[in-house]
């Protein structure tokens, strides 16, 4: 088994998150902390292999970049990770959608980020896959919703997602947790930045917001778009001309529909103000919502 030690993590002394990595530090019977992982890629990503490795007794994800070329798009997002998830904050009401950087660090010349490894949760692509024809609308609701609560957060502090994709969301099918990864194309600053994301996920062409595609400056408007997307394509949609399947509630349509108009300032600007008035919406035309496991085929 391939093992890193990790040599660039911060003092013991400087760390006092209780669910994170300094606990485990303390915890630790090497001088040099060490990460094994295994020897085959559990996942392969656009530009990373992803594998499934052990810190003590946590189970982690291994993100290593096949090509060095591709080393500053990791390292971007453990910039992005570590100014969102900052040590020693536990505020489990929005964390709980993102990763958290255990480390970043360099194995055999090439970048690596180990995040903790997410148990039973799936993506958004795997369920889309599984369910060609889609998925009840019931099912896609929280997790569109838990998709904006995440995100929502991110643009509190100037962060846009910017590759809001299907493989970039994690649901956990029976207590719908979600996770959104990937944080390599974000931009930082966003607000006060007049720059384009510059790298794009071709097979996932038809989920990116019109900005994106045109190298306009993203917005939060950006990352909403691109999470309705997902939506309509988890439904069955189509996402040349966003119809929506006739079992969708007409309510439900036009609001997603309107968040993926073309020009961005049309669309709504705040993710926590969409998600309220998502659950208005809900409550006023199919009542209060009911526990619904989500099972793959
Ligand atoms: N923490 C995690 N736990 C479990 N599975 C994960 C985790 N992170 C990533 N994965 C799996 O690996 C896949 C690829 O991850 P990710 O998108 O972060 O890599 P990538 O596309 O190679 O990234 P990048 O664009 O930075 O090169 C995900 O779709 C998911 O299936
Ligand atoms: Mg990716």
């Amino acid at each position: 088994m391939p093992r890193i030690e990790l040599t660039d993590l911060p003092s013991r002394s400087t760390t006092h998150g209780t669910d994170g990595w300094s606990a485990l530090l303390d915890d630790s019977p090497f001088d040099k902390p060490e990460v094994w992982f295994e020897d085959k890629p559990e996942v392969s990503g656009d530009l990373t292999d992803v594998y499934r490795g052990m810190f003590n007794d946590l189970a982690v994800a291994v993100k290593i970049t096949r090509d060095v070329g591709d080393t500053d798009l990791v390292e971007h997002e453990a910039s992005v990770l570590a100014e969102l998830y900052p040590e020693g904050t536990n505020n489990e009401k929005f964390y709980r959608y993102l990763p958290r950087l255990i480390a970043s660090t360099r194995w055999e010349g090439r970048r690596v980020n180990i995040l903790p490894w997410f148990e039973g949760f799936i993506s958004l692509e795997d369920i889309r896959r599984a369910y060609p024809e889609g998925i009840d609308f019931r099912d896609m609701v929280w997790m569109f919703k838990r998709l904006l609560v995440g995100i929502g957060f991110a643009h509190t502090q100037d962060i846009v997602h910017g590759a809001i994709l299907p493989s970039h969301v994690m649901v956990h099918p029976l207590d719908h947790g979600a996770k959104i990864i990937d944080w390599s194309y974000a931009i930082q600053h966003a607000s006060h930045k007049n720059t384009y994301i510059r790298a794009m996920s071709r097979p996932f062409q038809a989920f990116y917001a019109s900005e994106i595609l045109d190298r306009r400056p993203p917005t939060p408007a950006t990352d909403i778009a691109m999470a309705a997307r997902i939506a309509i394509a988890l439904v069955g949609g189509d996402l040349e001309t966003g119809n929506l399947p006739g079992s969708v509630p007409t309510g439900v349509q036009l609001f997603l529909q309107d968040c993926i108009l073309e020009d961005p300032n049309r669309r709504p600007q705040n993710a926590w103000d969409l998600h309220e008035s998502f659950d208005k919406l809900l409550l006023s035309i199919v009542g209060k919502p009911t526990y619904r496991p989500f099972r793959m085929p």
